[in-house]
């Protein structure tokens, strides 16, 4: 084998790692999201996998994510807050907080930001325009609660039913 082509070989087997790294990494960042499928049925997400209304969210920086899609992107997504338990800010949302978004990520419409307690009382629901909703869990780095348990459900009564009457 000639030199060149050794050259060659071992020149590709880079640009195919690269390649590859990227295309993991890319991978990665798109399922950094939890991803739910909404239904008619009624379904629930928590805060954090030992969630049990007892055992705390973790300390530090904690952050989730979750993307939730309806079945069909032609009705809305209620998800109802029925338990949420955060650091106590009363009410400030100084601390640990949840972005409720009107799409598929941070750059659509805020439906709602809440730290839960006094001002926001459970169960309170929100509610997306189209059948995607994201939601975002932040925390900052000290005092973990209980957390949260939310459900959502695909929704058949806000859409704009003008063509179910024809
Ligand atoms: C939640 O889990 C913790 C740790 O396993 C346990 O000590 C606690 O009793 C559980 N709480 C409930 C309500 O099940
Ligand atoms: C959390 O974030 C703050 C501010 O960025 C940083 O100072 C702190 O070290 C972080 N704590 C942990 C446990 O990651
Ligand atoms: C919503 O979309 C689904 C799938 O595309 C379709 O079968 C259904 O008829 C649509 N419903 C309305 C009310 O437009
Ligand atoms: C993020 O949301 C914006 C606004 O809804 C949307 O236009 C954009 O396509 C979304 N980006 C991704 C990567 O989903
Ligand atoms: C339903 O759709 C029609 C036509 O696009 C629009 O004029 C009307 O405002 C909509 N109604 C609601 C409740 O969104």
């Amino acid at each position: 084998m000639s030199h060149t082509s050794t050259l060659l070989m071992a020149h590709t087997a880079v640009v195919c790692l690269t390649v590859f790294t990227v295309i993991i990494q890319k991978k990665d960042n798109v399922n950094a999201a939890i991803q739910l499928t909404a239904t008619p049925y009624l379904q629930t997400f928590v805060s954090h996998d030992t969630y049990n209304g007892t055992t705390y969210y973790p300390e530090g920086n904690y952050s989730r994510e979750w993307l939730i899609t309806g079945q069909t992107l032609n009705y809305t997504i209620t998800i109802e807050f029925i338990v949420c338990v955060l650091e106590d800010a009363k009410g400030n949302c100084l601390f640990d907080e949840i972005f409720v978004y009107d799409g598929t990520n941070a750059s659509a419409a805020l439906l709602k930001k809440t730290c839960c307690g006094h001002l926001d009382t459970v169960p309170f629901t929100v509610q997306s325009t189209y059948g995607e909703m994201y939601v975002l869990f932040v925390t900052d780095n000290t005092v973990a609660r209980e957390g949260f348990r939310i459900s959502y459900i695909l929704e058949y009564t806000k859409y704009n039913r003008t063509c179910d009457h024809k």
